[in-house]
């Protein structure tokens, strides 16, 4: 990916199959806060073209959650670099950071982060709001992907009045209603049936054939990994094909 990205009608950059969506080069994340100093990853390098699907896997604590922390730009590497669709995360302030991850990821986060005083309506609307959509049509948006996940029926509810599984639903369906073009997904079926799984896996496929969107999926779910194209192992700080 370079400067002379095509833009499609709808703005967004348009990516061929072989585009490269995100590129990590030495990430390296070490956490000084506690009395030493703890390396989780160690010059870690992946490559993910536009519309791929990568499974990452690994043991507890082996530093999945900080990898896609550092890939959405949620933190900071110590050393590295993040590129995504050809821009460096670096060279970006909070502002463009945070304008950048609305216009381009979905984040489906390993505790799902809904704001507890607004319903599963309002919650999969916000990023659409966030980027200027008018009310109506961003509710449509949202009603028409909860309608995707199975939660239709649920749309008025609070995320305290829904079950995990639900709340993981709702959440999946707010990190894909901006149609991004990287994905970031923690644990996404953790809490859901087999059903409900498959009809989200299903949905994930439609999103990838539709928008050439990437997706990294960190999972302790065999069959959600063996459905992606690829899957990684983190262990010791970096990525190998398991
Ligand atoms: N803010 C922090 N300060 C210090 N250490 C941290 C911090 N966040 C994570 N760690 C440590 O980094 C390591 C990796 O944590 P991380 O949450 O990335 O693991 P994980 O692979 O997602 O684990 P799990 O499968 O249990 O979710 C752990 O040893 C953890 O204790
Ligand atoms: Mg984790």
């Amino acid at each position: 990916m370079n400067e002379e990205t095509a833009m499609a009608s709808n703005g967004k950059p348009t990516f061929a199959d072989n585009d490269i969506m995100l590129h990590c080069d030495g990430l390296t994340r070490i956490y000084r806060e506690g009395p030493q100093d703890v390396t989780v990853l160690d010059a870690l390098e992946l490559e993910v073209r536009a519309g791929e699907r990568v499974a990452v896997v690994g043991s507890s604590g082996s530093g999945k959650t900080t990898l896609l922390n550092l890939l959405g730009g949620l933190d900071r590497p110590s050393a590295g670099q993040v590129r995504i669709a050809g821009q460096s995360l670096a060279d970006m302030g909070e502002a463009a950071l945070g304008d950048f991850r609305n216009r381009h990821i979905g984040f489906v986060y390993q505790f799902h982060h809904l704001l507890a005083e607004f319903s599963a309506l309002e919650n999969v609307a916000m990023p659409l709001l966030i980027r200027g959509q008018q009310r109506q049509q961003a509710q449509a948006a949202a009603r028409d992907i909860l309608s995707q996940v199975g939660m239709e029926a649920r749309c008025e509810h609070k995320p305290g009045e829904l079950s995990g599984g639900e709340r993981q639903r709702v959440a999946i369906a707010r990190a894909l209603v901006t149609d991004p073009s990287l994905v970031l997904m923690d644990e996404p079926t953790g809490n859901l049936d087999q059903t409900t799984a498959s009809n989200i896996l299903a949905l994930m496929d439609g999103l990838a054939e539709r928008s050439a969107c990437a997706f990294i999926i960190v999972t302790h779910d065999p069959a959600l990994a063996a459905h992606q194209d690829r899957v990684m192992r983190l262990d010791q700080g970096r990525l190998s094909a398991d």
